[in-house]
């Protein structure tokens, strides 16, 4: 009942409207408009007539959409009301439009610097009521426009900004309430200094601050994006610096309102449901505030409190910014040199600072940009102007940095100006920072493991009261036959385990070079006395490497068994392991594409055949670049395989709480949760492909950019589709395009974060050596750092995995 009265009302409302003014747009000199009358914009989208705003009883000429009459876009009379009915607005002989009240005083007019012949006031389409010569529809004769004096609502068309040859400023500031529409506390305006920027202000002082188009957006929106309801443009030149947005559809309406409660919004009409639809807000969160963390600080929502000083800087007053009062701002721990003394630290994902007294260029380059400000000892900072294609132009500021803040996406980057004393400081720092958090991790995963390995003890021992007495191993039922050796001989081939023949340093003890008397080299791994579980490591090794013949496996040729020594003696690999070759920059350039392809295949086939073909099944545990020895002809061999079964399902060596694997290598869910399958040989299998490809060391892995270790960064490169700048330049031009990408997608198939995405060898080796088409890999597993990394710690983050050197004992 309610809901048809209303529409009685409505239509009755419509009927009234199109007798009084069906087709008027327009009134000349000679014409007046009435309280009670109205224009109608051509296309009808827009009315122009008198109101009473919400409870009040103030009359107000205004105009408002066709669609929703409550929306009012535009008010007159804003701060002069009328009291009653009697308005009337009329457009005299010299064009100026009057408002006038009962006793024919002026309650409000426009005004204009020229005459026409034949002017008229006509309210256009686009919600603009202009002055104008009746026969000139060019809006640069406009005589007056209302979109040059906006209030609240800035509507499509309309530029927020400044046209810098006549000084006019368009700004948008709210009504004081939805009942009062005389200008209130907040305005938006585009403050011209500098680098021109938008600012919200509240009275005289900014409130926040939208900051500076990057030629995308404004700095302070991120998530500001092209949509299908409005196109938007930036210009800023010698006339006119202004955004502006257009409806990509005019039957689709959108403008944008500062409400009296300081809030930007942006609404959407909704045809099928009549109803606006809140499109977007501004920001309301802490950060926003303007200049909340003071000078040289940034703010940042992830983090609690959410100012912390800049890289390299102080609290300026340490009493107060520990009570929360970050108004002091920070100060430089170490003063700038000037000049050669001086550099740039690159924050990434950052709301450029203020940019009011800022400098900018749009044509120069960063690196220019960069020679700009170095020259200029007052320069603290500089940035591109416009993000798009990789960034151009240059911004340059001098002075304190203000209102920085950080996100987690949709930030820029801000180069920031420091001594080169500190910039060396923070570099070390950041590394070891990133080791301590790490430690941190680490630890209390040892903790649990510990936990686990009590657990597992206790078992171990009640199963071995069963079994004392033999020694027999698990899987060793049948006896081993296999050469013994002498320790004498042993000796005399290593001149008696002489420092010098020493090729390494195993988890499990030394190993040496030596020669037999028959004039065989071999490679003679001495087992620690100080091993535990030695002998049946021993023995399991021996046992099961005899079993295991494959032409990318290291041949173990017999063992020594004898006044407490335990040695395996293998066959000797002259070209040492592949880390000597792909980390080395001389010795690389011998592994040319097809060797490293080679290497890469014979890898795969060597883990293929302990996973699937070998009788016994045999996980490795602990593939990396160190156990892939080179023979003769650079053919790869697997080695150190034998330990890591007779672990069972205990991982830990409980003396020395040796995880066994190596970081660098191990798959995220062995290193977390000590689950192990075949699928983190595959894992392993990865890193070690993309370190054949680049030639650097996942571990070690540290790029100047960004925060995450080599996985990451070869993610980062897929995903924006420049895989190739992965491949190491010393691999020249041996190699193809599409080979190239198949070794960078197959080695990131591999380290895929979830076991289960990996693929298992088999198909591994058939994506290596076919054609078949390969899924799309997913995200790498341990590839970023933890997130509580600090803005800073984006960059200083050399490797998550960097920590094993310290914590663990890799082998
Ligand atoms: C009409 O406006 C004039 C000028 O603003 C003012 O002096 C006068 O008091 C107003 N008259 C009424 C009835 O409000
Ligand atoms: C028109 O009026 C506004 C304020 O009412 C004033 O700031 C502006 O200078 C005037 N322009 C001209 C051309 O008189
Ligand atoms: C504009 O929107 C209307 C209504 O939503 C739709 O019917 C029309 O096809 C659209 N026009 C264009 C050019 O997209
Ligand atoms: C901007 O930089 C370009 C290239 O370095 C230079 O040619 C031009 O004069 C500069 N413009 C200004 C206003 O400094
Ligand atoms: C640096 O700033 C100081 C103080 O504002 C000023 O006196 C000096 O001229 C500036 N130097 C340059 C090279 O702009």
């Amino acid at each position: 009942m309610k809901s048809f009265t209303h529409l009685f009302v409505f239509y009755s409302f419509l009927f009234s409207l199109l007798r009084i003014s069906i087709t008027q747009d327009t009134i000349t000199p000679t014409q007046s408009l009435r309280d009670g009358g109205t224009l109608v914009s051509a296309g009808q989208s827009f009315q122009l007539g008198f109101f009473r705003p919400g409870n009040s009883n103030s009359r107000y000429l205004g105009i408002w959409y066709m669609i929703s009459s409550e929306i009012v876009a535009w008010v007159a009379n804003r701060d002069a009301p009328l009291s009653d009915h009697s308005g009337v607005l009329k457009v005299t002989g010299d064009g100026i439009l009057v408002l006038l009240n009962s006793t024919n005083g002026v309650v409000w007019s426009s005004n204009t610097s020229r005459t026409v012949e034949n002017p008229v006031a006509q309210l256009l389409d686009t919600g603009n009521l202009v002055v104008k010569d009746r026969n000139d529809d060019n809006p640069e004769n406009f005589l007056w426009q209302s979109f040059d004096y906006p209030c609240d609502t800035l509507l499509p068309e309309m530029k927020l900004g400044w046209n810098l040859v006549t000084g006019l400023e368009r700004f948008l500031s709210s009504w004081r309430s939805t009942d009062d529409p005389s200008q209130g506390a907040f305005s938006i305006r585009l403050d011209p200094r500098g680098l021109p920027q938008v600012v919200t202000m509240e009275g005289d002082s900014i409130k926040n601050r939208a900051g500076s188009w990057n030629g995308l957006r404004f700095t302070g929106y991120p998530q500001f994006r092209p949509n299908l309801v409005f196109d938007y443009e930036f210009v800023l030149n010698e006339k006119e610096v202004y955004y502006r947005f257009k409806l990509l559809n005019t039957s689709v309406f959108s403008r944008y309102l500062e409400n009296p409660s300081g809030v930007g919004q942006r609404f959407t009409w909704r045809d099928r449901t009549h109803t606006w639809e809140l499109f977007s807000t501004s920001q309301a969160d802490q950060c926003e505030s303007y200049g909340l963390c003071g000078a040289y600080a940034t703010c940042n929502m992830n983090r609690s409190p959410v100012c912390s000083c800049l890289e390299g800087f102080l609290p300026k007053s340490p009493k107060y910014w520990d009570s929360i009062d970050w108004s002091d701002g920070c100060v430089r721990t170490t003063p700038l040199e000037c000049n050669d003394g001086d550099g740039f630290l690159k924050h990434t994902g950052v709301k450029l600072p203020d940019t009011s007294s800022c400098w900018y260029n749009k044509s120069m380059s960063l690196k220019e940009c960069e020679g700009m400000c170095l020259k200029n000892c007052n320069c603290t900072a500089y940035a591109s102007l416009d993000v798009r294609g990789g960034g151009s132009g240059c911004v340059l500021w001098f002075g304190s940095l203000i209102d920085t803040r950080e996100y987690s996406e949709g930030g820029q980057d801000l180069y920031l100006r420091m001594a080169i004393s500190e910039l060396e400081h923070l570099e070390k720092k950041r590394c070891s920072d990133k080791q301590k958090l790490v430690a941190i991790i680490v630890s209390s995963a040892l903790l649990f493991v510990g936990m686990t390995i009590v657990a597992l003890a206790s078992y171990i021992w009640k199963k071995k009261l069963k079994t004392q007495g033999t020694t027999q191993i698990s899987h060793g039922k049948e006896d081993m036959e296999l050469p013994m050796f002498d320790l004498a001989a042993i000796a005399n081939a290593t001149d008696n385990f002489s420092n010098n023949k020493k090729l390494g340093e195993g988890g499990f003890g030394p190993v040496y070079k030596g020669k037999l008397a028959d004039g065989r080299d071999i490679a003679v791994k001495r087992l620690s006395k100080n091993s535990k579980q030695g002998l049946n490591e021993l023995k399991n090794e021996v046992i099961l490497i005899a079993k295991l013949q494959h032409r990318n496996l290291v041949k173990l040729l017999g063992c020594c068994i004898q006044e407490n020594e335990n040695m395996l003696i293998y066959e000797y690999m002259p070209n040492k392991s592949l880390d000597f070759f792909i980390f080395d920059q001389a010795k690389s350039k011998l592994l040319d594409w097809h060797k490293r392809i080679n290497i890469i295949r014979g890898i795969a086939k060597g883990l293929l055949y302990l996973h699937e073909d070998s009788r016994l099944r045999i996980i490795h545990r602990d593939l990396k670049a160190s156990n892939i020895l080179l023979d003769n002809n650079m053919n790869p061999k697997i080695s150190d395989f034998g330990l890591a079964k007779s672990f069972g399902g205990d991982q830990i060596d409980s003396k020395t709480n040796r995880i066994i694997g190596s970081y660098g290598y191990m798959s995220p869910e062995y290193a977390v949760h000590g689950q192990y399958s075949i699928k983190s040989d595959v894992f392993s299998f990865g890193v070690v492909v993309l370190e054949i490809l680049s030639g650097k060391k996942n571990k070690e892995f540290c790029h100047p950019d960004h925060h995450v270790n080599l996985l990451g960064h070869a993610w980062n490169l897929w995903i924006e589709d420049k895989p190739m700048e992965l491949i190491d330049e010393l691999v020249g031009n041996s190699c193809t395009l599409s080979s190239v990408l198949r070794h960078i997608h197959v080695g990131l198939l591999c380290v895929q974060q979830r076991p289960e995405d990996r693929p298992n060898m088999s198909s591994v080796v058939q994506m290596l050596t076919s054609e078949i088409l390969l899924p799309k890999p997913k995200q790498p597993g341990f590839f970023t750092d933890s997130p509580t990394a600090d803005f800073s710690g984006k960059h200083g983050t050399c490797s998550a995995n960097e920590i094993s050197n310290t914590v663990f004992e890799a082998r």
